[in-house]
């Protein structure tokens, strides 16, 4: 007989919580989770936008002391809690409002599902697009047009979207080993495959070099305060911290898990795909005379006009395309999978049921985002005010996702600070097999409780104008 969290109250057959039946597997849906648009499509037009390599360091210092920190604390927390993100909280701080922290991740998972889902849709028309007709003919007259017509327009850009949605629908509702990390483990080693032989053919472009000094020779002059808020946004964002995703895949991992060392794999495999992903990118940009800042277009409109150009473009196009497809979907499960499992573990919801209910509930939220992606579309001419700046739908969506996970990743923070205590949080880091005295153990908790939190408040507090 199953028993639900530690307490003696039986539980029926189809809500045995499943679980993840290796290590390597929740180290690969992890990164699964991490490695994503956020990686692949963001980090390399932002990166273009605030002027390269030195944007690369004040990102890796907010990975290292800030994001990373905070992944730890949201595995240890769904390790501790064996539940959905909003009853973890409870199980550890019991008759507490901590959960409310949880139940505003399933609102940022709705958040961030809803333009995340539009845009893998574009990404999955331009995979087929690759595939059956080519980007042979893409030029610098065409390209931008084409863009446009396809986010500008209402049924191909919705049923695509619907398709992305559905997928990651599909994989969820065989959970967690039969789902999740039955299709990590094929999907991550493809991955970094196809990554690999991306790099090896932009590198080798006549002319790529600048494209790398434009990634590794830092000019600080460009850094400013919004630079540092982009870099921490995306951080979390590229980290999956903030909203639950990660407190939940913990949930699923059993004991004898050291999460210490997995978060260290996960933020540094993530960290690398990012800068990866940018060796794919920017050389072949410079090789080609395109513009490094080009903005969230970057993949859509440039990158074609430089497959159509480049020897084996043919090849790489489809490729790269279907690559950011896979990266995209192993994200999207990891923001569907909180919803879900929230529905099962705290409203008693068949797991199917669940993953149905979700997908259609996610799907409708995401239809505003999808047709007010740009000013020409449908919804275009909608604009919502925030902090001081109007955005079109897509981008408010966008925009609000940053601050919320900043809020939640400040709040699990200081709820490992002030309702959890310390000897439990590090045992529960170290695993059964691990060692909860060791000295890196103590330097990650006192980061995640005084610097992870104040950075984060200094960063919100900046980017509402407060000083
Ligand atoms: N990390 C993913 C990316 O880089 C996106 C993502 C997945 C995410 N799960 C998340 C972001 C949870 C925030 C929270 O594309």
């Amino acid at each position: 007989m199953a028993y639900k969290h530690d307490q003696l109250e039986p539980i029926d057959e189809h809500h045995v919580r499943g679980k993840f039946a290796s290590r390597l597997g929740f180290v690969l849906a992890a990164v699964g989770s991490a490695v994503g648009l956020g990686n692949i499509w963001r980090f390399p037009y932002v990166m273009g936008e605030n002027g390269g390599a030195a944007f690369v360091l004040v990102y890796l210092a907010c990975v290292a002391f800030v994001a990373m920190p905070v992944l730890l604390v949201e595995f240890a927390i769904g390790r501790r809690g064996q539940t959905s993100a909003v009853s973890s909280f409870r199980v550890i701080a019991p008759g507490r409002k901590w959960w409310l922290n949880g139940l505003l991740g399933v609102i940022t998972a709705f958040v961030i599902l809803s333009f995340y889902s539009a845009v893998a849709g574009w990404v999955l028309n331009y995979f087929v697009k690759g595939v059956t007709a080519g980007f042979g003919d893409y030029t610098a007259d065409n390209s931008a047009t084409r863009f446009l017509s396809l986010i500008d327009g209402v049924s191909t850009p919705l049923i695509y979207q619907f398709l992305a949605m559905l997928i990651t629908g599909l994989i969820i509702f065989f959970g967690i080993e039969n789902g999740i990390e039955r299709i990590s483990k094929l999907f991550m080693p493809l991955l970094f495959a196809i990554l690999l032989l991306l790099i090896i053919r932009a590198v080798t472009l006549e002319g790529a070099g600048a494209g790398v000094a434009f990634m590794f020779q830092p000019d600080f002059g460009d850094v400013n305060l919004r630079t540092v808020l982009s870099a921490l946004g995306l951080a979390f964002f590229s980290l999956s911290v903030g909203m639950g995703a990660m407190i939940t895949y913990a949930s699923y991992v059993s004991k004898d898990v050291h999460l210490g060392k997995t978060a260290v794999t996960v933020a540094g495999l993530d960290t690398l795909v990012a800068l990866v992903a940018g060796l794919a990118i920017f050389p072949a940009v410079f090789a080609f005379n395109m513009e490094p800042g080009a903005g969230p277009a970057l993949i859509f409109i440039t990158l074609p006009q430089i497959f159509a150009q480049m020897p084996l473009g043919a090849i790489v196009g489809p490729t790269f395309f279907l690559l950011i497809f896979i990266a995209a979907l192993t994200s999207m499960i990891s923001i569907l999978e909180p919803i879900v499992t929230y529905l099962v573990d705290d409203l008693n919801i068949r797991r199917h049921a669940a993953t149905a209910l979700s997908v259609v509930a996610v799907y409708l939220a995401g239809i505003p985002a999808c047709l007010g992606a740009d000013a020409g579309g449908k919804l275009g001419h909608i604009k919502l005010p925030f902090l001081g700046k109007e955005f079109g739908i897509l981008d408010y969506m966008a925009e609000m996702s940053n601050i919320l996970l900043l809020l939640g990743g400040l709040v699990s923070c200081l709820f490992v600070l002030i309702a959890w205590n310390k000897r439990d949080v590090l045992a529960e880091v170290a695993g059964t097999r691990g060692n909860a005295h060791s000295p890196m153990l103590r330097v990650w908790y006192v980061l995640a409780v005084t610097l992870a939190p104040l950075g984060i408040v200094a960063i919100l507090l900046s980017s509402l104008g407060l000083f």
